[in-house]
């Protein structure tokens, strides 16, 4: 079933009053804004790691064979890094668009610094949406991935400019990065 959260997001309120807020990205967010921002920052969430877990049957996958793409998992004393943009509140409705795939805006404290931060929006997908695939080796998600598309393209190009992304902020991902070392091993070998 494809999960949409268009309507669920836009009944909240939260923000609604602010002329600017917060965004963290961690996905595709990170390396493809595609909305109108006043500034941006990397940043940090504390208490979440990314992964791999979320079903995507509208942008790297189809209804019928759905891509893997990221979403936010708690985990006490985690730490992941992102990029925070500063928009307004009215990037809401074409972001609410771009996530409804399971995706429901949460509001979390953004880091730039250990004793900086702000409270923002994050999209998050969570273990009730029913695009949620869960957990698999990281070898499984990345053969996952190898074979899947979908209307914004290959499923493996989103999981290489997320990695390199992640690189560039010169944050640490290891569930990440071993998926794109298995990947890349098994274009290799193709
Ligand atoms: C995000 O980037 O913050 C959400 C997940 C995605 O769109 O890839």
């Amino acid at each position: 079933m494809v999960a949409n959260t268009i309507a669920i997001n836009q009944q909240s309120t939260e923000f609604a009053d602010r002329q600017q807020v917060w965004l963290f990205g961690y996905g595709s967010l990170i390396y493809k804004a595609g909305f109108p921002f006043i500034k941006r920052q990397p940043a940090f969430i504390r208490h979440y790691s990314r992964r791999f877990w979320q079903g995507s049957h509208d942008h790297r996958g189809t209804p019928e064979n759905p891509g893997r793409v990221v979403t936010l998992i708690e985990e006490p004393g985690a730490v992941c890094m992102g990029m925070a943009y500063l928009i307004s509140p009215s990037e809401f409705a074409q972001l609410d668009y771009r996530e409804k795939n399971g995706y429901l805006r949460v509001k979390l404290h953004i880091y730039f610094q250990a004793n900086d931060f702000v409270e923002g929006l994050v999209y998050i997908a969570d273990a009730d949406n029913s695009a949620f695939l869960g957990p698999a080796s990281e070898l499984d998600i990345a053969r996952h991935i190898a074979k899947s598309q979908g209307p914004s393209g290959h499923n493996r190009d989103y999981l290489l400019a997320l990695a390199d992304a992640i690189r560039e902020l010169q944050g640490d991902d290891p569930h990440v990065f071993a998926i794109e070392q298995h990947l890349i091993s098994s274009l290799n070998d193709d």
